[in-house]
C-alpha cells in the first residue's frame, strides 16, 4: 500500500473521520481546523461529536503519532503529498451550495502547497468544482481530484473502513489513482472516473436514496387507505435483487446533513444545465407530505386539534445513533405541531437542552426521560428510531399519560405490547390497533415469516 503524507483541512465529522481512519490505515495524518478551541480539544483526544468508535481512533492515531491537529489551513499542509477538503457546503438559500468556505480555503493554501502535491475534495461540491479549483489554485504541478464520501453519520468509521466503493475522479488518472492508493488497504472496488462523474456519482447516489425513501413513504400513505401494510409491503419489493432491501423503511420522512441539501443542490445543477429532472423536485416535496402527513395523525389522535395540548415526542435527531439535529424530521414535525399551537415535551438519549424549533415558535422542552415526557401528554409520538424506546416500560407510560395514542412514525415499538397496556396505536403505512382488535397485522419487519415454498419447474 501507498503511504502518504495527508493533510485534512476542516475537522466536522467527515474530515474527523477520514483523518483517524487513513492513520489507522498507515498514513501520517495532519488535521487543520479554523477553531483553535476544537484544535485543542481534538489534540486532547477529546471527540466533540457522537460518532461510534471514533473517539478510540482518535486516542490511537494520537498515541503513535500519525494524527495530529494544528491550527489553520496552511499550518497543516506543510510536508503534505496529499490535501483533502472537508469543508461545508451549505445551502446557500436558493438550493445551490454555497462554495465560499471551499474557495476561500483553496486560495489561502495555493502558494502554499508542497510541489505537486494533490488537492482533494471530499465534501459533496457541485460539477465543475474541480476545474474551478484548477483555476483558482493556478499550479500547474498541483492536480485536482474528487473524493466523494459515502458516510453515513454514526456509523461513519465502520462505513469508512468496510466501504462498498471508492470513488476518485481527476483529469489526471496518475493523481486519481495516486489517491485511489491511499484506501489500497480496504477491500472494495476502487472506482476511477472524470472528475465530472465523481462529482455527480455523490449527488446521484445520495438523491437516488432519498428517492427511494420518498417512494417508500407514499406507499405507506397509500398502504394506510386500503388497508395494507407497508412492513410486508417493502419486505415483499427488497427480496427483488434490482430494489434491494435497505433503505426501505417507512417513517416521518428523510433529513440529516446531506439528503435534503443535496437533493435540492442536484435539482439546482440540473435546472442550471437546462435538464428536466421532475423527480427531484417530487422527491424533496414528497418528504414535506410525509411530516405533514405524521403532524396531522398526531391531531387527529388529539381528537382532531392540539392547540393547548401536551404532546410527548420521543426522540428530535434525524436518526438514531447520531447527536446531528440538521433536518430532522422529528424537528419538522414538531415545527408543525408548534404551528398549531401544541405544548412540546421531548426527549432524545443525545440531546440534554430545550430546542428552539423555529423563529417565533416555542421551544421544545427537553427531558432526561422518556417516561417524563410522556407525563400528562395527550398523545406520545416518536419520532427517531433509537432502540432504547423499544425497551420503556409502556405501561408506566400509559398510567403516567392523559390520553392513550402512540403515533409511532418509526414502527420501533412492539404493538401487541402497546395494546396490552391499553394504547391505541398509529404506526405508519399499517392499520392503527385499537385494544380490543385481533392483533393482525402489528407485525414489525423484524417479524415478518418467509414461507419458502417449493417452487415447482416453471419451464423458463
Ligand atoms: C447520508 C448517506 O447515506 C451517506 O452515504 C452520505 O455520505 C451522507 O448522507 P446520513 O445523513 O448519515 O447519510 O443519513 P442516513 O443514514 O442515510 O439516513 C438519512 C435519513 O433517511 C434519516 O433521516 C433516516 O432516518 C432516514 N431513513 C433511512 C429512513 O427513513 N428509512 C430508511 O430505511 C433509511
Amino acid at each position: 500500500m501507498g503511504q502518504g503524507r495527508v493533510a485534512v483541512i476542516g475537522s466536522g465529522y467527515v474530515g474527523l473521520t477520514t483523518g483517524a481512519c487513513l492513520a489507522r490505515l498507515g498514513h501520517e495524518v495532519v488535521c487543520g481546523d479554523v477553531d483553535a478551541a476544537k484544535v485543542e480539544l481534538l489534540s486532547r483526544g477529546e471527540v466533540p461529536i457522537l460518532e461510534d468508535g471514533l473517539p478510540e481512533l482518535v486516542a490511537e492515531g494520537l498515541a503513535s503519532g500519525r494524527l495530529r491537529f494544528v491550527h489553520g489551513a496552511v499550518a497543516a499542509i506543510s510536508g503534505a503529498d496529499f490535501v483533502f477538503l472537508c469543508l461545508p457546503t451549505p445551502d446557500g438559500g436558493d438550493g445551490r451550495a454555497d462554495l465560499r468556505i471551499v474557495h476561500a480555503v483553496v486560495a489561502e493554501i495555493g502558494p502554499f502547497l508542497e510541489r505537486d502535491a494533490v488537492l482533494i475534495t471530499k465534501s459533496t461540491v457541485p460539477v465543475g468544482t474541480a476545474q474551478q479549483i484548477t483555476a483558482t489554485v493556478q499550479r500547474p504541478d498541483v492536480a485536482v481530484v474528487s473524493n466523494p464520501e459515502f458516510l453515513q453519520e454514526g456509523t461513519a468509521v465502520r462505513n469508512f473502513m468496510n466501504p462498498d466503493r471508492v470513488v476518485v475522479g481527476s483529469d489526471s488518472r496518475a493523481a486519481a489513482e495516486a489517491v485511489a492508493g491511499l484506501y489500497d488497504g480496504l477491500s472494495c472496488p476502487q472506482v476511477v472516473t472524470s472528475a465530472e462523474s465523481a462529482e455527480l456519482i455523490k449527488y446521484a447516489a445520495n438523491a437516488f436514496l432519498a428517492m427511494k425513501l420518498s417512494f417508500v413513504n407514499s406507499v405507506a400513505a397509500l398502504a394506510e387507505e386500503v388497508g395494507a401494510d407497508v412492513g410486508e409491503i417493502t419486505y415483499g419489493m427488497g427480496m427483488d435483487e434490482r430494489i434491494g432491501s435497505k433503505f426501505l423503511k417507512a417513517g416521518p420522512g428523510w433529513g440529516g446533513s446531506c439528503f435534503p441539501k443535496d437533493t435540492k443542490a442536484l435539482a439546482a445543477i440540473a435546472l442550471d444545465h437546462g435538464v428536466p429532472f421532475p423527480l427531484l423536485d417530487a422527491t424533496t416535496l414528497s418528504n414535506d407530505q410525509a411530516q405533514d402527513r405524521v403532524a396531522e395523525m398526531v391531531r387527529q389522535a388529539a381528537g382532531g386539534s392540539v392547540a393547548g395540548k401536551r404532546i410527548a415526542l420521543w426522540g428530535l435527531t434525524f436518526k438514531a445513533g447520531t447527536d446531528d439535529l440538521r433536518d430532522s424530521p422529528a424537528l419538522e414535525v414538531a415545527a408543525r405541531l408548534a404551528e398549531s399551537g401544541a405544548e412540546l415535551v421531548g426527549h432524545d438519549p443525545a440531546v440534554h437542552r430545550d430546542l428552539p424549533i423555529k423563529p417565533g415558535q416555542p421551544t421544545v422542552r427537553v427531558v432526561a426521560d422518556p417516561i417524563e415526557a410522556a407525563e400528562g401528554a395527550e398523545v406520545l409520538v416518536v419520532l427517531t428510531e433509537w432502540p432504547q424506546f423499544a425497551e420503556v416500560d409502556l405501561e408506566v407510560a400509559r398510567a403516567v399519560s392523559a390520553g392513550d395514542v402512540i403515533v409511532d412514525a418509526r414502527n420501533l415499538l412492539d404493538t401487541a405490547a402497546a395494546v396490552g397496556a391499553g394504547w391505541t396505536v398509529v404506526g405508519v403505512g399499517r392499520p392503527t390497533v385499537r385494544p380490543g382488535d385481533p392483533a393482525g397485522s402489528a407485525a414489525t419487519d423484524a417479524q415478518l415469516p418467509v414461507v419458502e415454498v417449493a417452487g415447482g419447474e416453471t419451464g423458463l
